[in-house]
């Protein structure tokens, strides 16, 4: 079938479309929509939509319960990442093409939980490669630490969402317990939670302006909120609010 549009309409379309923002195509393949069985019921016929399915309430199907215990059973970070691998009731998974699990050196000082991975990190199956991850590396160097040394780095969710959206409450929610386990298991002695996202999954609030800069206390440990490095990449005057962040970081890193 001839196409509507000539190449070069469709090139200056395209374009356009990369101009508002987007970065990926929906689907790797073509759909030739045309070809496919037409599955619309005509208004006339179309069914009574099904009554509402009772609510499944029992605990052996609610994911927090389920992610709970699977978490709880993980003796190592090996053994976490394989149960996080395997836990299917997150829909982001079937969106991502790779778990994103950690990065740096486990065991290490400084714990730092970012948002979730972009596609940059989707792609690599590591947490911050992309650009944020770049200007993160710049700001831990600033304060003598990096990932090969001192600094070992996860995310709220290990999948990425799609389009990077905002994850979602009951995404947080349901993996939460895998990030409790984390950090139990890899027993930094400080947590640095970048964004809202990382503070609302660790300190159930939002409020990254108001809490930035402040020690709090949760998961047994020191917690500093900071600004996410992608935020500091859009509103670079923010860098000296980071920067005072990271003298406080480092003055309780030194402090022992
Ligand atoms: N932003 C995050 O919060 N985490 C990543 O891994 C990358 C970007």
């Amino acid at each position: 079938m001839e196409s509507a549009l000539d190449h070069e309409a469709a090139r200056a379309l395209l374009e356009w479309q990369v101009e508002l923002g987007a970065t990926e195509a929906i689907g790797d393949l073509p759909v030739d929509r045309y070809a496919l069985p037409d599955t619309v019921t005509p208004e006339r016929t179309r069914a009574a939509p099904p009554a509402p399915a009772a609510p499944v309430t029992s605990d052996s199907e609610d994911p927090v319960a389920i992610a709970r215990d699977l978490a709880a059973a993980a003796g190592s970070l090996a053994d976490l990442r394989a149960a996080m691998d395997g836990f299917t009731l997150c829909d982001l998974r079937k969106g991502a093409r790779n778990l994103v699990f950690a990065d740096g050196v486990a065991g290490a000082p400084v714990m730092i939980i970012g948002e979730a991975p972009g596609r940059d990190e989707d792609r690599e199956g590591r947490p911050f490669v992309g650009r944020a991850g770049q200007m993160l590396d710049r700001m831990l160097a600033a304060i003598g630490l990096s990932r090969a040394e001192n600094v070992y780095i996860t995310n709220v969710l290990p999948w990425r969402p799609p389009q990077n959206r905002d994850p979602k409450p009951d995404e947080i929610g349901m993996m939460t317990p895998f990030l409790e386990r984390h950090v139990a298991l890899a027993r930094p002695s400080v947590l640095i939670l970048m964004g809202n996202i990382s503070c609302q999954a660790v300190l159930g609030k939002r409020g990254i302006t108001r809490l930035r800069g402040g020690w709090a206390q949760a998961m047994d440990l020191p917690v500093l909120p900071m600004f996410h490095p992608a935020y500091l990449l859009r509103q670079p005057a923010m860098k000296r609010l980071a920067w005072a962040d990271l003298l406080e970081l480092n003055a309780k890193l030194r402090a022992g």
